[in-house]
């Protein structure tokens, strides 16, 4: 292993590649060698990501959708030759106050977040497995610590977090890690909405406590962690829930 070509020879999946966090890891792991796919809703925002960098290669679809999952997973690893690394980052967050939240509204949060999560696992895991590879989730500082009007959001990411935990212990002796970042105060179109999208009569002195204290940061902050957690450096870290939070819950 070259120092900064940790991925060389390596075949990737990052899920919601086009942006934010997602973006930030495709680009880190391709600059570090790694074949990677991008897979992502966000077709045009693919192809720029694309037009960036053209060893990125990229899918338009949804990540809850199990049959083009099943596709993808299984097109890439033909494709690769295999599947080393799967990075987890598709997401959407929906505020609202939960004694209003409607059931589809509270589930669209679990079925992206958690779902697409599972799904993606479901179906690389065989490869994974072959390769004695590992799996890298999202999970939330909203993991382990409240986040109010964001009831659906968070519960999809405690979820996250112990489902990350659980797949670790079961892999545990066949070779497959599995981790998950938690970050917190990234500046990226899902943490800007937000700021911008709060539902109306939120109590902000009940947030503030969650907005990060030196500013937000680029999301190549995260993408730095998950190149380690990913890599052979991560290689004694397995079923850990990593906060990258700035130090808000210090
Ligand atoms: N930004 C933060 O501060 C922060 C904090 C904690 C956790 N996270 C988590 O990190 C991950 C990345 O978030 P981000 O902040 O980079 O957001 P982002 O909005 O910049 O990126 C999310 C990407 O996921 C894609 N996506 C959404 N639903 C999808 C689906 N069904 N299939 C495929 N792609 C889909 C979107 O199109 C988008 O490109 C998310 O899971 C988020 O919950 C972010």
């Amino acid at each position: 292993m070259e120092p900064g070509r940790r991925f060389a020879g390596k075949s990737i999946i990052v899920t919601g590649g086009a942006s934010g966090i997602g973006r930030a890891t495709a680009l880190r792991l391709a600059a570090e060698g790694g074949q990677v796919l991008a897979f992502d809703l966000n077709g045009d925002a693919l192809a720029a990501l694309a037009d960036e960098c053209p060893a990125i290669r990229v899918r338009t679809g949804s990540a809850s959708d199990e049959d083009a999952v099943g596709a993808i997973v299984k097109d890439w690893a033909a494709e690769a030759g295999g599947i080393d690394v799967l990075v987890n980052m598709a997401g959407i967050i929906r505020s609202g106050h939960a004694a209003d939240m409607s059931l589809d509204d509270f589930m669209r949060c679990v079925t992206v977040n958690l779902g697409s999560t599972f799904l993606m696992c479901r179906a690389a895991l065989p490869y994974l497995e072959q390769a004695r590879g590992n799996i890298v989730n999202a999970a939330s500082t909203s993991s382990h610590f409240g986040h109010p009007f964001l009831t659906g959001y968070a519960a999809s990411k405690g979820a996250v977090a112990a489902f990350t935990q659980s797949l670790a212990w079961e892999y545990l002796k066949r070779g497959v890690r599995v981790n998950a970042v938690a970050p917190g105060g990234i500046e990226t179109p899902l943490a800007k909405s937000v700021q911008t999208g709060m539902v109306e009569g939120a109590d902000w002195e009940l947030y503030n406590h969650l907005s990060p204290i030196n500013g937000f940061a680029p999301p190549d902050r995260i993408a730095g962690v998950i190149a380690m957690l990913a890599s052979e450096d991560g290689a004694h870290m397995n079923g850990a829930i990593v906060r990258v939070d700035g130090g808000v819950h210090a």
